[in-house]
């Protein structure tokens, strides 16, 4: 394994311009304008895992954008670790708030990235710590460290609810089979605080459309005696959250599994400094449930949010109007043992009853799925943490993610298989906002990472 220290050091370079190329590419997967740059980092990626020398190197077509598929075989008896990660991108917009363009990648220090962090869309979510295994498995393959059989599935739909995934996983399952999936696509606590992800949550989302009269009216000549179903969503919207700031959505609590008190203190003993992280986000003051912690807001407790809310006049200057419709995109982040599906309906019904008589509602569900929780006595959380223990000369800690990875609760039913999730991002790196980046340090220490998950993992395995 010491040859892989020096490989990477002698490559550094290369693997940051190799990477700086692909973030290049607008793979923003929620804009059908961007389709055809979909399939080119489709293929760039795939062109990238062939001259590593992985054999079998696809891109698959779906209903949707294409999933890139490669495997390594080296010994039938050795196990197979599945790597999944996603290629495709969230929208940059909006662009006037980026310091530099989302898509001309630039190297700049930040506070937590002394050393440096790529700016570029995708950089940490998740192309930047997809190109960690391309290039961990060149290290391993080149300096004849491959301990296992190796598996690549990128998707280009992540972003989007990862819509023809399961289909895709359903007609391949004997080719996908495998032992363990791996995933890059979460955070670590800090920099000197490595962690594994233990639980995601689920997600629940909904569209309300709530409609008054049926024309827009001049707000003068009708203002005061019809109702307005801006005004009519905003109060049903806010009473969707009591005084303590749970949410009030009938039964919404009733399958929330409750978290050990031995769990709870763990959480809270990892490092978190709640004055900088107002600060960074310029806000005086947090807010949330009562009788929880941020860190236990953000990762064992369920929540509601309004993405979005639209309607009426947006325009230049004041125009009087009385509008006849409004909108809103509203979230539930889920917790074990919540069901998605039970909630989009709880929801539904909850909603449409807060309707007063002087407005119809109509509730439409997008995507969901559901949460995830990873057990701590595995053989595959013990060869990740022996993995981050070896590469950070510390040992890490459990963390609950706040964000979702639908298709991980998937993998479990399809593939029969859990899932490791070994992020190295950081919780400030803006993924999804204006000036997302990545670290140099995180993006070479998970290189540096992934081979050992590779060997722990294979020689626990056997045993
Ligand atoms: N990589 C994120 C999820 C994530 C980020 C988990 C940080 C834990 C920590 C993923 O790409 C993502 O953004 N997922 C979406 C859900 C999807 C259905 C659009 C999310 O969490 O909003
Ligand atoms: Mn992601
Ligand atoms: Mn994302």
């Amino acid at each position: 394994m010491k040859e892989l220290k020096s490989y990477l050091e002698a490559n550094k370079q290369r693997f940051l311009d190799e990477l700086l190329e692909l973030l290049r590419i607008p793979s923003v997967s929620a804009d059908p304008k961007y389709a055809g740059d979909v399939r080119r980092m489709a293929e760039a990626t795939a062109n990238h895992l062939k001259a590593v020398g992985v054999d079998k190197v696809e891109v698959c077509d779906t209903a949707g954008h294409p999933i890139v598929y490669g495997e390594k075989m080296v010994d039938a008896k050795a196990p197979t670790i599945l790597v999944y990660g996603h290629y495709d991108v969230q929208p940059a917009d909006p662009l006037d708030l980026w310091d530099s363009p989302p898509f001309e990648p630039v190297v700049k220090k930040t506070k937590n990235h002394p050393e440096g962090a790529i700016f570029a869309r995708g950089a940490c979510d998740d192309k930047g710590q997809v190109f960690m295994h391309v290039k961990a498995f060149e290290m391993m393959s080149k300096t004849n460290n491959l301990p296992c059989n190796v598996k690549f599935m990128i998707e280009g739909e992540e972003e989007v609810g990862s819509k023809h995934l399961e289909k895709f996983c359903l007609e391949n399952k004997k080719k996908l089979a495998c032992d363990v999936v791996l995933i890059s696509d979460t955070s670590i606590i800090d920099n000197n605080t490595p962690s594994i992800t233990v639980g995601l949550r689920g997600l629940c989302y909904m569209e309300v459309e709530v409609v008054g009269p049926n024309k827009d009216l001049h707000s003068g000549v009708y203002g005061g005696a019809v109702a307005n179903p801006i005004n009519v969503l905003c109060q049903m919207i806010a009473s969707l959250h009591d005084a303590k700031k749970r949410v009030t959505v009938k039964g919404f609590y009733d399958d929330v599994l409750k978290v050990s008190s031995k769990e709870r203190k763990a959480m809270n003993a990892a490092p978190y400094n709640e004055k900088q992280y107002m600060k960074d986000l310029g806000v005086s003051e947090l807010m949330g449930e009562k009788g929880y912690t941020s860190v236990e807001r953000t990762g064992i407790r369920p929540t509601l949010d309004v993405n979005g809310i639209w309607g009426g006049y947006i325009g230049e200057g004041a125009k009087t109007v009385l509008p006849s419709k409004a909108f809103a995109k509203i979230s539930m982040r889920l917790v074990p043992d919540q069901d998605p599906k039970k909630i989009e309906k709880m929801f539904q019904k909850h909603f449409e009853g807060l309707a007063p008589k002087s407005v119809k509602v109509k509730v439409t569900a997008h995507h969901g799925g559901y949460p995830v929780v990873v057990p701590t006595n595995s053989v595959e959380y013990k060869a990740s943490e022996k993995a981050l223990e070896q590469a950070f000369g510390k040992k890490p800690l459990p963390q609950r993610g706040g964000g979702s990875i639908p298709i991980v609760a998937m993998f479990d039913q399809v593939l029969n298989a859990k899932s490791v999730l070994m992020g190295f991002g950081l919780d400030s790196d803006d993924i999804h906002s204006p000036n997302e980046h990545y670290g140099l340090f995180n993006y070479y220490k998970g290189i540096e990472t992934i081979p050992w998950f590779y060997k722990f993992y294979s020689e626990m395995k056997k045993k």
